[in-house]
Order: structure tokens, then C-alpha cells, then sequence
């Protein structure tokens, strides 16, 4: 039984998209995390859940500052079984938009009706994306897929999620304990860029560096290697590991690989396998 159970725990996908999905680095996390499985892990940053997914923690502190991701989480840890039509047309998704948006603003974001169109409106949405517009409503036109294959049942979500705990605020205000793994994944840095849509400025880099910086168990951070990443964990004392991250395609339809960091703290750099660093 225990077997079985098992195996249908490591098939568990992440089950949104989700921007920025780190499903690619779990092998190498998992090969640091065997020699901390007995700590909590904590993720500031959780997005798709990718991670806590992959390594499958006994204990978890997973927190995003996106409130209606983590709503979701809180519904998928209690057995969520969507019960709401799942139509691929763009005029039920703008009506299930409209009816969201209702949602936030009569105070009923939390509602599991909330977490239902949510998920469908991740599906259904463009590429997958979580966007609003200056009055905090959800503003993601139709995605035009040809098909989707959509879940109803996450029941068999619960009984991993169940021991796990989830909050949406600001990482800073994590209540931290000395045998926390923690995994920062913000983000990404993007240096030369006129415009970004990114709310996570360069001061929060540096502030969730320093943060990390003074936990005093192990942290393991990720983002893009960008040069001044690189001289931030650096100055406050991480080992540093470049990896090549999967690739994606840029502005200029240019399909070069990013390079990725894994800036470690508190963590022999001997617990990283070699042989996965590309
Ligand atoms: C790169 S994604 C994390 C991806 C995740 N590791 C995965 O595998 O899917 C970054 C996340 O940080 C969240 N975020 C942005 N600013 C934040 C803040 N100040 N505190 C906590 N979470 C924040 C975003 O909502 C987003 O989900």
C-alpha cells in the first residue's frame, strides 16, 4: 500500500502553469534535499509548486504573495473537486472572467467557487498568465487553445498537501526557524531591459539577499545570472553554481539557453551532483 502510494505521489504534476516553473532543477535540488528531509522546507516564492512537489517535504512553509494561487492551494489541500462547467469558448471564459472579478470585488476571492474559476481561467487564459490591471482586476484575454485537458478530481492532492502549510504575504514576514531549508526562487533579475513589467524591483533582490543571508540554516537561492546576481550573493558570502537553464525563446525569437545561479548558503557544495550541472 505504502508502495503504491508512492508511486502516485511522484507522479504529481503542478497542477497550474505557472511562470518561471522550476520542474527542471528538482533533480539536482533532490540531491541536496535527501541530506535534509528532516527539516521544514520553506519556500518564499512557491508559483506552480513545482518544487515542494518534486521533494515532497513532510513539512512545508510554502508562500507566494499572489492571494488567489495560494486560495487555490488551500482548496487543493482540502480535496478540491471543480465543479463548474469547463468550456473551451471564449465567451464563457470572459463570462468566468467577469464573474471572478465580481468575486474580488464583493470580498469573495477566497470562496472556493473563487479557486474553481481560477483554475479554469488558468487553463483557459493566455499562456498561463496571472495578470491584473491597475483596479486589481483579472485581465487575461482568451487563450485560443485548440484543446485542453482539463482535471475535475484533485482529491489525490490532499494527502500530500495536507501536512503542509500555506500563506500569501510578503517573504520578509516569514516566521523563520533555524531548521528551515529554505528555497528562493523570486523573480528573475532582468538587468538590461528599458521596461519590465516586473513588480520585483532590483531594491528587492538586494533586500531578499540580505534577508537570506541571515537565516541561519541552509538557503539555497535560483535566479538569473545576471552580473550583478552574481556579485550580490557573492559579497554576502554564498557559493555560487552557473547552470544552463532550459531554453526559452526571447524577444528576438532567439533561442539561447540562460544561464541560470544557484547561490547556496550552509550547504556542502559536494551535495550537488556534478553530473547534472549541464
Ligand atoms: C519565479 S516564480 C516562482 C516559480 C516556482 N519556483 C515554480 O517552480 O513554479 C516567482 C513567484 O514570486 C511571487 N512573488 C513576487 N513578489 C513576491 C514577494 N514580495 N513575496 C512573496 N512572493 C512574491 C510571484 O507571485 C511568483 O509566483
Amino acid at each position: 500500500m505504502i508502495t503504491k502510494l508512492k508511486v502516485e505521489y511522484d507522479s504529481l504534476n503542478p497542477p497550474l502553469k505557472w511562470a518561471g516553473g522550476k520542474r527542471w532543477l528538482v533533480p539536482i535540488l533532490r540531491e541536496i534535499w535527501k541530506h535534509y528531509s528532516h527539516y521544514r522546507l520553506v519556500e518564499p516564492f512557491v508559483g506552480g509548486m513545482a518544487v515542494a512537489l518534486g521533494l515532497q517535504p513532510h513539512k512545508a512553509l510554502l508562500n507566494d504573495l499572489n492571494a488567489h494561487l495560494i486560495n487555490f492551494y488551500c482548496w487543493l489541500q482540502k480535496g478540491l473537486c471543480i465543479d463548474i462547467q469547463l468550456e473551451n469558448s471564449s465567451c464563457y471564459y470572459y463570462l468566468c472572467r467577469q464573474q471572478f472579478n465580481e468575486f474580488i470585488l464583493t470580498g469573495k476571492a477566497q470562496s472556493r467557487e473563487a479557486a474553481n474559476l481560477f483554475y479554469f481561467m488558468n487553463r483557459t487564459g493566455y499562456n498561463g498568465l496571472c495578470r491584473f490591471n491597475s483596479k486589481d482586476q483579472f485581465n487575461v484575454p482568451f487563450g485560443r487553445y485548440k484543446t485542453i485537458n482539463y482535471v475535475k478530481n484533485f482529491s489525490h492532492y490532499t494527502p500530500i498537501l495536507e501536512k503542509w502549510y500555506f500563506s500569501s504575504v510578503d517573504f520578509v514576514k516569514l516566521q523563520l526557524q533555524p531548521t528551515d531549508l529554505i528555497y528562493a526562487d523570486p523573480p528573475y533579475d532582468v538587468q538590461f531591459t528599458k521596461y519590465s513589467a516586473n513588480d520585483f524591483k532590483w531594491e528587492d533582490q538586494i533586500r531578499l539577499a540580505e534577508w537570506l543571508a541571515c537565516h541561519p540554516g541552509p538557503v539555497i537561492a535560483s535566479n538569473q545570472a545576471t552580473e550583478r546576481i552574481v556579485q550580490l550573493y557573492e559579497s554576502l558570502g554564498f557559493s555560487i553554481t552557473l547552470l544552463d537553464a532550459p531554453r526559452r525563446i526571447s524577444c528576438t525569437g532567439d533561442r539561447k539557453p540562460a544561464k541560470e545561479v544557484l547561490a547556496l548558503k550552509g550547504i556542502p557544495l559536494k551535495s550537488i551532483p556534478l553530473k547534472s550541472i549541464l
